[in-house]
């Protein structure tokens, strides 16, 4: 099964957090919608499978008008074996949402909304300089319900500078009063290229301390964890049967084809990245070329690649499936390793699987290290 995301690479204003490709810019995206669909034209043989997820993200795809949104799925439908039950997902940001666009999402086959909150808390909303208030995240929430919506994730970031733990906890707390199936919640990274990166470095800014991380990421497991959340990824949460099938697909290593300025695709042996660029995005496109590079994937980075997505979910690490793809005997190298952390109940062993805990999610970064192997 294959997965198709589409990169929409425009903003109305800079959040002073966020790194992605965007541009604040509008006034090339129409241009940009019809190359989208000439790449997606031209790269219609990367993906051989039924294409089983389709994920419009960005930068904020709900800025598109609903004939863009419908000529984009049109094209994908026409040029790919979409299957029936897909799931077509839409991000979308809170100011966007009225009930006549969200009856419209759902009209033209959109069954899952990503809604980027952040957070509730008018005092921290500026602070990042989101668009919205948490009254209208709200609202919002409730009108994409209100239109048929019944899978809807939201992100939320913990770990800001200027919002409390307790804050934290209300937004939480908040999240769950809502009809969602789905939370995404991510530790803030202040990205070098960002207002804050800027100002961290000028003295303005300071990140939160380890303990504060730590102290936000225990409360979220335990609230979510009580209130039935199943916590299958580092940053994912969902309701029993709502996990995202996309980005599950991402971190199975299914194939999927990325297209849009700055976008990623990934067929098993090489990854490939667009130009994270509008401007040149759209020139090439116009001349029949899809500006991008192709890395292949020695076996090394297929390890580590592996590693890094099985030790980030639920899903784990196979022993067995390293040893014949791989040619490695982790109990050979690592025996030691691997015990320490089951004793510190950082990990566990089910059968020829090597699973993380959340409290071992917490170090996956450094236990990835330790079983990196370079001389694959
Ligand atoms: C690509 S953004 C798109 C979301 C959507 N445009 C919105 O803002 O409502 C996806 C998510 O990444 C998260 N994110 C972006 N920058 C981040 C950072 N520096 N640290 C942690 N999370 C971040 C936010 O939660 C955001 O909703
Ligand atoms: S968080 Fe969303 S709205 Fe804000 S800059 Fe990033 S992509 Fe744009």
């Amino acid at each position: 099964m294959g997965g198709i995301y589409l990169h929409i690479p425009y903003c109305r204003q800079a959040c002073h957090y966020c790194n992605f490709h965007f541009s604040t810019t509008l006034k090339s995206l129409p241009e940009l919608v019809q190359a989208l669909t000439q790449e997606l034209a031209l790269r219609q043989s990367y993906l051989q499978e039924p294409v089983a997820t389709i994920y419009l993200g960005g930068g904020t795809p709900s800025l598109l008008a609903d004939k863009q949104l419908a000529l984009l799925l049109a094209k994908i439908r026409a040029l790919f074996a979409v299957d029936a039950e897909a799931e077509i997902t839409l991000e979308v940001n809170p100011e966007d949402v009225s009930a006549e666009r969200a009856a419209m999402w759902r009209r033209l086959g959109f069954n899952r909304i990503s809604l980027g909150v952040q957070s509730f808390d008018d005092r921290v909303l500026p602070l990042l300089n989101r668009a919205h208030s948490g009254r209208q995240a709200i609202e919002a929430v409730h009108l994409l319900a209100a239109a048929g919506f019944d899978n809807i994730s939201i992100d939320l970031i913990y770990g800001i500078p200027g919002q409390t733990t307790r804050q934290w906890q209300r937004n939480l707390e908040q999240a769950l009063a809502l009809p969602i199936q789905h939370l995404s919640c991510y530790a803030l990274t202040i990205e070098e290229r960002t207002a804050w990166g800027h100002w961290q470095r000028q003295g303005r800014l300071k990140a939160v301390s380890e303990a504060t991380y730590e102290a936000e990421y225990r409360l979220m497991c335990d609230i979510l964890g009580q209130a039935g959340f199943e916590h299958y990824e580092v940053s994912n949460f969902a309701r029993p049967g709502y996990r995202s099938r996309h980005n599950q697909a991402y971190w199975h290593g299914a194939p999927y084809l990325g297209a849009g300025p700055g976008a990623h695709s990934y067929n098993g042996s090489s990854r490939q990245a667009n130009i994270a660029n509008n401007a040149i995005y759209i020139r090439q496109l116009s001349r029949g070329l899809v500006p991008a590079t192709t890395e292949h994937l020695n076996k090394a980075q297929q390890y580590y690649e592996y590693l890094l997505t099985g030790l980030r979910t639920d899903r784990g690490i196979d022993l067995h499936l390293i040893r014949d793809k791989f040619g490695l005997d982790t109990e050979d190298k690592h025996g030691s390793f691997l015990k320490h952390c089951i004793e510190q109940g950082l990990a566990k062993r089910e059968n020829d699987k090597f699973v993380l805990t959340e409290g071992g999610w917490l170090l996956a970064d450094s236990i990835i290290v330790e079983l990196m192997d370079d001389n694959l």
